[in-house]
């Protein structure tokens, strides 16, 4: 159990607010988020970069709803964005473009002149072709984009192959070999200015020494790019760091920032700005989402527990078999069946735990954890399923964050043929 969902009276609550409330309000399946959880492990970076040159930028990626980046916004952070779509959604919530970063492996033309007209920080750039975009972009429009370089330095993040992206097999980021090449044809571009550099080896990582080796192949790049003229004032160090889903031991956040600062520090590079980009660590715990079991189905290999949500509201354990910790809101004293707690979709692969220890009944509540990260932002209409409501709690305040999807505006957009 997370901090900010704990049991009162035996019965599962978000800080103040029992979670039968929420379910008997606003209905099943919902994405239930806690306001105080994602404002203390934002404080926990916070408090590695209090006196630094350092700073975060939110990954949106990892939970776009509107309340969220409101949340983050108002305590300061920046953005770390993938499309034009989600600067619309950082400014939409009041986030400061100028504070936003643009990331991606093949930014659309149009989405780089969104990001130009609003003068955001910067792009991280993956390739030459993309350079050459984004320099055209500019000049038409009459501007000079800032750019650093997302480097591919191929270190084993040793995570999920799925999630894993700093390898040299992967899609991701100028290949290291090729990092110097491509800033100085970088350099050479009139449109672009050469600010920074930027990698992220992968997610739901839970040990600082990959990022160290990554740290220092970055940092060997800066030096190596200063001895040629080339003068980068950040250095991004990316997402990443994971957090506990069952047992996995992560290092605390304010440490694990302190000692990316202190390495940064140490090869004598204080004087220059380091961003963080995490998405997972900043809103994974935050949330859980809130189901109700419709119907037991006992069988001869295997006992299933159907539950009203699905992989199109959690796609985590269908494709990356990923754990979430299954809790029913109010535990029965019967003796517990082992279930897998599966969904209405009609795939085997739609099962959202396995082989989990439960005392349920049918109409009983049960809260999948840690859900606030790639949760609802990856889910999808499958089998034309409206998407989940999403409520944030604030202390005993419920406040609903986004409609539960009805079935008339699953097919608003689309038409008949004429005849
Ligand atoms: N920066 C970049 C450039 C990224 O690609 C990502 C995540 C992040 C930051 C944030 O990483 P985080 O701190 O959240 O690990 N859907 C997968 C995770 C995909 C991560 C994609 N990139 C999952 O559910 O595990």
């Amino acid at each position: 159990m997370t901090d900010f969902f704990t049991r009162r009276d035996g019965a599962l609550a978000v800080e103040q607010v029992p979670l039968a409330r929420i379910a008997a309000e606003f209905g099943t399946p919902t994405y239930v988020y806690s306001r105080a959880a994602l404002t203390t492990a934002y404080q926990a970076y916070a408090a590695a970069c209090k006196g630094r040159n350092a700073h975060v930028q939110f990954a949106v990626k990892a939970n776009s709803n509107l309340a969220v980046l409101q949340v983050f916004a108002q305590l300061g952070a920046g953005f770390d964005i993938v499309s034009g779509g989600e600067l619309l959604r950082v400014l939409a919530a009041g986030g400061d473009p100028r504070k936003v970063v643009f990331s991606g492996v093949a930014k659309s033309e149009a989405d780089m002149a969104l990001a130009l007209a609003h003068d955001v920080r910067g792009f991280n750039v993956e390739s030459i072709p993309e350079l050459d975009r984004l320099n055209a972009v500019a000049g038409r429009l009459g501007k000079r984009a800032r750019v650093s370089l997302r480097i591919n330095p191929d270190v084993d993040a040793k995570t999920h192959p799925y999630i894993s992206t700093g390898l040299k097999g992967n899609k991701f980021g100028v290949a290291f070999e090729d990092v110097l090449p491509t800033y100085r044809a970088a350099a050479a571009l009139p449109h672009l200015e050469v600010v920074g550099i930027d990698c992220h080896i992968g997610s739901q990582i839970t040990e600082v020494a990959p990022y160290l080796e990554a740290l220092d192949k970055v940092l060997d790049v800066v030096e190596a790019l200063e001895r040629e003229g080339i003068r980068l004032d950040h250095i991004d160090v990316g997402g990443g760091l994971g957090i506990t889903y069952a047992d996995e031991t992560p290092p605390d956040i304010t440490g694990f920032a302190t000692t990316l600062l202190d390495r940064v520090a140490a090869r004598g590079h204080g004087h220059r700005e380091v961003l963080f980009e995490p998405g997972r660590s900043l809103v994974g715990n935050a949330g859980a989402l809130l189901t109700q079991v419709e119907f037991l189905k006992p069988g001869a290999a295997k006992n299933f527990c159907i539950v009203d949500a699905a992989m199109n509201d959690l796609a985590r354990p269908a494709m990356y078999e990923a754990y979430h910790r299954i809790e029913p809101v109010a535990p029965h004293a019967d003796a517990p069946v082992t279930y897998d707690v599966v969904g209405p979709v009609c795939e085997s692969g739609d099962w959202l735990g396995r082989d989990r220890a439960l005392a349920v009944q049918p109409g009983d509540l049960l809260a999948v954890m840690s859900a606030g990260a790639y949760g609802f932002v990856m889910s999808s209409n499958y089998n034309t399923r409206g998407r989940a409501a999403e409520v944030m709690v604030d202390g005993d305040a419920v406040h609903l964050v986004r409609e539960r999807e009805l079935p008339a505006d699953l097919f608003k957009g689309e038409h008949l043929l004429k005849g």
